[in-house]
């Protein structure tokens, strides 16, 4: 089964073709990734209006470029996968839209595919590992413990109650004036600070269950650095530091705690699974590594390329879905809002299979005219899914780091 995938939930535009087999191993044939953060350094955050433009701007090429690297047609392809949510809107528009063209002209089942569940599937692509594990997703967006028992079945654990840990890296970074997107600048500058310069509180600590809280902490570090204003550049080193090692240890706790829900819940897991931009941290990986030994499991954690957004896991997904029958309707909506836990499974889905089935049947029977009859479904479909759109913004403030994974 091979899968064009389109990612444009957030500011990557990015297209890959995957190939998954009978036996559900899988190979990656071609995945490009181009990154907006050049646009939006400026303005230390993702601004979505800047986003969707320069998807708009770019995608085509992206995709042309995924399957020329793959060395496969359009023809040749078995579905179309685009993440369909959680994000930011204008994004979603357009990569889903792309997707349902090429669905639409080439005659290719699609599939609408929840960016949190592609970050959660990835592991299955890089490792072939088997159900049930535990996922640590952290990203700029999100911060989750997630049981996985099977494709579009996802329990949550645990998740933060307020600023996703990726987040607090960027908020601390645009704080000692480091460049955006912030994670990877902290990590650098702490590489030569001192981590027990300052007290910073290890919000949750101790907590039977696996949730996070990161404002608190991020608000201490600031009172600190102000303490010392103005700060100098070892300053800004021991502050980074500091702060990496205060959340190294909430991951460690709130992990051992998510683990043991995990155990006492579902079993044991067959690994502790890592996702999310936060996991290309060298520091994050290794306490990851200690606390799943320590739990009695292993640490699978896919190459950092592969944590960060990327096509690859979208076209993954869409052909784990796919292999489950799961394929979705050419007027599907994009979701700005979308948890895991309203991800649907198999069985769930088996009605909508059907009903896509049937709708495949009735185009290959009316030829010229069932076309005609798709596009006006996808119109509408476009047209529900601009109306969620501005709903979704209207109750949103625009702050400018964005709802995606
Ligand atoms: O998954 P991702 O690429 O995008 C979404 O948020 O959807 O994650 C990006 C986030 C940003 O907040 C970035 O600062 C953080 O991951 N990040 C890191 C590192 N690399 C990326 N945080 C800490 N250390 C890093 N090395
Ligand atoms: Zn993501």
């Amino acid at each position: 089964m091979v899968v064009l995938g389109i990612e444009t939930t957030c500011d990557e535009t990015a297209a890959a073709v995957v190939e998954r087999s009978d036996a559900g191993a899988g190979r990656i044939l071609s995945n490009v990734v181009l990154s907006q953060v050049d646009e939006h350094a400026a303005f230390g955050g993702v601004v979505p209006e800047i986003a969707a433009r320069a998807h708009v701007a770019r995608l085509d090429q992206i995709i042309g470029k995924a399957m020329l690297d793959a060395g496969t047609s359009f023809d040749s392809l078995d579905a179309v996968a685009a993440a369909a949510g959680p994000g930011l809107i204008g994004g979603l528009i357009v990569g889903l839209t792309t997707a349902k063209a090429i669905a639409l002209v080439c005659e290719k089942p699609l599939v609408a595919v929840n960016h949190l569940e592609a970050h959660a599937l990835t592991a299955r692509l890089t490792d072939g590992i088997a159900f049930p594990y535990c996922l640590f997703l952290a990203s700029g967006g999100h911060t989750q413990i997630v049981a996985v028992r099977g494709v579009g079945d996802y329990v949550r654990l645990g998740g933060t109650l307020d600023d996703a840990i990726g987040e607090a890296f960027d908020k601390i970074a645009k704080l000692m004036g480091l460049p955006y997107p912030g994670g990877p600048q902290v990590e650098k500058e702490a590489q030569s600070g001192d981590p027990n310069r300052f007290a910073l509180p290890r919000p949750m600590l101790g907590k039977l269950n696996a949730d996070f809280s990161l404002s608190g902490l991020k608000t201490a570090l600031r009172l600190e650095a102000e303490k010392i204003a103005p700060i100098s550049e070892q300053d800004v080193r021991d502050l980074c530091a500091s702060f990496q090692q205060a959340v190294i240890d909430v991951v460690a706790d709130r992990l051992r705690s998510g683990l043991k829900i995990f155990r006492a819940e579902h079993g044991a897991p067959t690994a502790l699974v890592t996702a999310g931009g936060v996991a290309a941290n060298e520091q994050v990986r290794k306490v990851l590594q200690r606390i799943a030994f320590e739990a009695g499991t292993t640490l699978v954690a896919p190459p950092p390329e592969l944590c960060t957004d990327n096509g690859a896991m979208i076209a993954w997904a869409g052909a784990e879905r796919l292999a489950h029958g799961l394929r979705d309707m050419l007027d599907t909506p994009p979701h700005p809002r979308w948890p895991l836990s309203e991800v649907s499974g198999p069985a769930v889905s088996a009605a909508t299979a059907e009903a896509g089935a049937a709708e495949a049947g009735a185009a290959a029977a009316a030829a010229g005219d069932a076309g005609a009859a798709d596009a006006g479904a996808a119109a509408a479909g476009d047209a529900g899914a601009a109306n969620a759109g501005a709903g979704d913004a209207a109750g949103d403030s625009p702050a400018p780091t964005p709802p995606s994974g």
